[in-house]
């Protein structure tokens, strides 16, 4: 009997599948079919699928081409599943000639060859309307900004907007796309805005573009101010508009994986969480001379916050902050103090000094350790209390990461809410009402030092 092997994701499942398994199918005896899982497609750049993992497996089962239908997970598993199912052929289409010539040595390797003028990617990109996105902001993030979201299918940047022409001018010449001198101009080319202007004037920004019907994706911290961040969001739902808050670690899949792990009971009740992260900045950095919204805790404060509300909830006791200034008074290190009913965490962040950036998750059967850059998700151990006794994961973190959040906000767009969870609608208004009570703190210990 000839046993044959095909791989594929078998999105929006069409007729280059179709003809493939076809003629995989009588390229020998017996067809396995090994489908992607969403994570591994994920993993390999692949971020916009749209059918589940049980609809492609049906879709591929449909045809009663395939004798048997597997699961592919990992990069690497073709070389085993070869091994282990005693596979005589392995086929796939004519887009990876070459790329398999590795498995020459195991089986036969057949490239058949690709169906013209159709594949998933087109079909997604025709059935949902291509998203035209526009930037206001021109700094570092929006920067960064452009090379990820040229990474997801289904969107593309439109132009930018700065209320000083002349930056916007040179970013859209840098980058090949338009600016508008106007804010109505610039919304009405557009049908969803990122914004990555300074933080007190996200408010203003994202209530502007939810008024002219726009979707929202909002760097953090996206307001300062619970109130704000309710209003934006009831905005938003009486308008029928996605507002997401720009927090790319929560959208990141190691993140995504540390989270479900940490909450699956494997290190027991969680009774302590502590997330520092630390990033040394110019004496003359915007984030460091903005007196009134610069500083560590409105810099970074976003990102240890996550970790801790996601795990232990906004209902906490107590909340306290303790700030070093440096010596124009902003925060060159600040550290917030969290007291729950059976729980304690902490968030350290720091502009002016360095510290080990980790995320301890502390449990009482055992403790989660991400080490820096755990913002950017890519490795964490589950430790116990035998240090023999660590089990250790890892996951891919692409590029800078924005692509994610880009990619999850695009699918809320196109209607899947089932990106939601990474980052609720109250996460967020609890990060906005943190933000608020620091202010007020930093405002409250001034007021009495002056008075002083
Ligand atoms: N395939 C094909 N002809 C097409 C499209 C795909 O023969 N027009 C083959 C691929 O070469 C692969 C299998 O079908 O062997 C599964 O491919 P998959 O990557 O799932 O489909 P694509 O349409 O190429 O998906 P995407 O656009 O997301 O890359």
């Amino acid at each position: 009997m000839v046993k044959v092997i095909t791989y594929g994701t078998f999105d929006l499942f069409h007729e280059g599948h179709y003809r493939l398994l076809q003629r995989a199918k009588q390229l020998g005896d017996y067809l396995i079919v090994g489908v992607t899982t969403e994570e591994y497609d994920q993993t390999r750049g692949k971020l916009n699928v749209i059918d589940s993992l049980v609809t492609r497996i049906e879709n591929v089962k449909k045809t009663g081409f395939a004798d048997e239908v597997i699961v592919e997970e990992a990069a690497g598993q073709k070389f085993q599943d070869i091994k282990k199912y005693h596979i005589d052929i392995f086929t796939v289409g004519s887009d990876w000639i070459g790329k398999f010539d590795y498995l020459k040595d195991y089986c036969k390797v057949v490239y058949l060859e690709r169906t013209k003028n159709i594949s998933s990617t087109m079909l997604r990109e025709r059935n949902k309307r291509i998203q035209r996105i526009g930037i206001i902001g021109t700094g570092r993030i929006a920067k960064r900004f452009m090379p990820e979201a040229a990474c997801v299918s289904g969107i593309s940047v439109q132009g930018v907007y700065n209320p000083h022409i002349g930056s916007a001018e040179s970013f859209a010449k840098n980058h090949d796309i338009d600016c508008y001198e106007t804010l109505d101009d610039f919304f009405s080319a557009v049908d969803a805005v990122y914004i990555a202007s300074p933080h007190q004037t996200h408010y203003e920004y994202a209530k502007a573009a939810l008024e002219h019907g726009k979707h929202v994706l909002c760097e953090k911290p996206m307001t300062l101010d619970r109130r704000h961040a309710e209003q934006l969001f009831n905005m938003a739902k009486e308008r029928n508009l996605i507002l997401f808050e720009g927090i790319k670690t929560a959208y990141c899949p190691g993140f995504i994986k540390l989270m479900g792990i940490a909450c699956s009971g494997a290190i027991g009740s969680i009774k302590s969480v502590e997330a520092c992260f630390t990033k040394l900045e110019d004496e003359d950095s915007r984030e460091l001379t903005d007196l009134k919204y610069g500083g560590s805790m409105l810099e970074l404060g976003s990102y240890c916050l996550l970790p801790i509300i996601k795990i232990l909830g906004a209902d906490y006791e107590r909340l306290s902050f303790d700030t070093v200034k440096g010596d124009n008074n902003l925060d060159i290190l600040t550290k917030a103090y969290f007291k729950y009913p059976n729980a304690v965490a902490t968030a350290t962040c720091g502009l002016g000094v360095k510290s080990e950036g980790q995320l301890i998750i502390s449990g009482t059967k055992g403790y989660i350790l991400a080490e820096a850059p755990w913002w950017k998700t890519n490795y964490f151990e589950v430790r116990h209390e035998n240090p023999d006794d660590v089990e250790k994961f890892s996951a891919r973190f692409l590029g800078d990461g924005l692509r994610y959040e880009i990619s999850d906000f695009l699918s809320m767009i196109n209607g899947s809410a089932k990106s939601e969870f990474k980052l609720t609608r109250s996460e967020s208004v609890a990060f906005a009402d943190i933000m608020g009570k620091f202010l007020e703190t930093e405002k409250r210990n001034l007021d009495e030092n002056l008075g002083a």
